[in-house]
């Protein structure tokens, strides 16, 4: 018997098995044959497959897995976030069919690296992979990709599309350069040598796995990276592999997971010393204030004050729509509410202004003026403007629907 063949495990004491006459959901759920883990071996390889609205590519991509993984002892971890187009039903539906596919529907909550991460701790195997479910991932390498961990010889392998025999395939252009940028800015800040770690196609050591994963952070699409950079130094081998064009579906990589992933960037790099939400914050008026100084150089030959005021207003304005995307997510205003936060946002704005003149003014004791004083005490104005701001915008322009107050 293969080691991963799940023997009926009996649960004669469970509450809901007793004195039933005929059988209910609960009950069937109850009696689903399960991977036995007091007896049973570890199967080699457990290969985590995260899908939102797969369910054209889903079925395909497990019969080519079938074929390929016929000499290897495997489950399949289905991981689905309750997509809208009943995925996770699919899922289910084969895992009763079969024993190798086991299914987990997550109610309530968004996005791949979670879904990866509830896949990868609920994995049994010796090897814990992940792969995509619309076969933009070549599943023909994956004995190819188990080996050298099986063999003791690497401890994380990557499928790569930089590296011999690697390519985007007809990958869009601008998806290659958001791609190519993100992997060169992730190498340059935590200094992994790998030349794909944006892939989301790769292996583990079961071993490597357990010490990583209680300190990854599962935001966003880099997964992997979290694997490559918390500390831990792991061995690593690459194997080329063409990135496949989707069949069905539409992709879910919007700007807001590119945004969200240079957050978790500067995550990885401090520590998490700032919270997500402030991290973004921060980058928006980072920006905001390059879109300041464009405007104002753009609009200086109106004169100075006019120029600095439409500057101004200009970073307000900018300030506003990409924290409404992509700092305050969940609280995002839209339709007629978007345009109302508007008066709370510059409210709030107009304070961090006077905070920041009435304290070098005050410091000074001179009259007050816009980017005038010592720089220790402008800076000192900003900062204590940014942190004022911050408070008062996540309670007043983007009150979480609670009704708490947050700081
Ligand atoms: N459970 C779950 N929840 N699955 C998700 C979610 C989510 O919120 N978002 C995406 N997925 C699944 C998709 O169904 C698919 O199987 C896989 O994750 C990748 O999503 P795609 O939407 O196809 O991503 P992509 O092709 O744009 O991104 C590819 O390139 C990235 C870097 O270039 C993937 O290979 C990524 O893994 C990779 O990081
Ligand atoms: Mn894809």
């Amino acid at each position: 018997m293969s080691a991963l063949e799940p023997t009926e495990v009996d649960r004669p004491h469970s509450p809901v098995s007793e004195g039933a006459g005929h059988e209910s959901d609960i009950e069937r759920a109850y009696r689903r044959p399960v991977f036995d883990r007091r007896t049973a071996v570890r199967p080699t390889l457990s290969l985590v497959i995260p899908t939102y609205n797969e369910v054209e590519n889903l079925p395909i991509l497990i019969g080519r897995l079938a074929d390929i993984l016929s000499m290897i002892d495997y489950e399949l971890i289905v991981v689905d976030d309750d997509s809208p187009d009943r995925s996770w039903e699919l899922a289910e539906a084969m895992s009763v069919e079969n024993k190798r596919i086991r299914s987990i529907r997550r109610i309530g909550e968004r996005g791949l690296s979670s879904a990866v991460m509830a896949g990868v701790a609920s994995a049994d195997g010796d090897v814990v992979a992940v792969i995509d479910a619309d076969l933009q991932h070549d599943p023909s390498i994956l004995p190819e990709m188990i080996t050298p961990i099986l063999a003791g010889r690497a401890d994380v392998v990557v499928a790569s599309r930089e590296v011999d025999g690697g390519s985007y395939g007809d990958f869009a252009a601008s998806r290659r350069t958001l791609s190519v940028a993100g992997a060169s800015l992730a190498r340059a800040l935590t200094g992994t040598p790998v030349s794909d770690p944006m892939s989301g196609f790769f292996a583990l050591s079961r071993e490597h796995m357990e010490r990583v994963a209680p300190k990854v952070n599962p935001r966003g699409f880099k997964i992997l990276l979290e694997f490559l950079a918390r500390g831990e130094q792991p061995r690593v081998a690459e194997i080329g592999y063409e990135f496949g064009q989707r069949q069905h579906g539409e992709t879910k990589l919007t700007t807001s997971v590119a945004f969200s992933y240079l957050v978790s960037l500067i995550g990885l790099v401090t520590g998490r010393m700032l919270s997500a939400t402030m991290t973004a914050y921060l980058l928006v008026g980072l920006f905001g204030v390059l879109v300041q100084f464009a405007v104002l150089g753009a609009a200086a030959s109106l004169g100075l004050a006019q120029a600095a005021l439409i500057g101004f207003e200009a970073s307000v304005l900018s300030n506003y729509v990409m924290n409404n995307r992509f700092t305050f997510t969940h609280e995002r205003r839209r339709g007629r509410r978007f345009l109302a936060g508007l008066l709370p946002f510059h409210i709030v704005a107009a304070h961090g202004m006077v905070v920041q003149i009435g304290l070098v003014a005050l410091a000074t004791g001179e009259g007050p003026g816009v980017g005038s004083g010592p720089i220790g005490y402008r800076l000192l104005g900003i900062a204590l403007a940014t942190a004022g701001n911050f408070a008062l915008n996540r309670n007043l322009t983007w009150r979480p629907r609670t009704g708490i107050v947050t700081l």
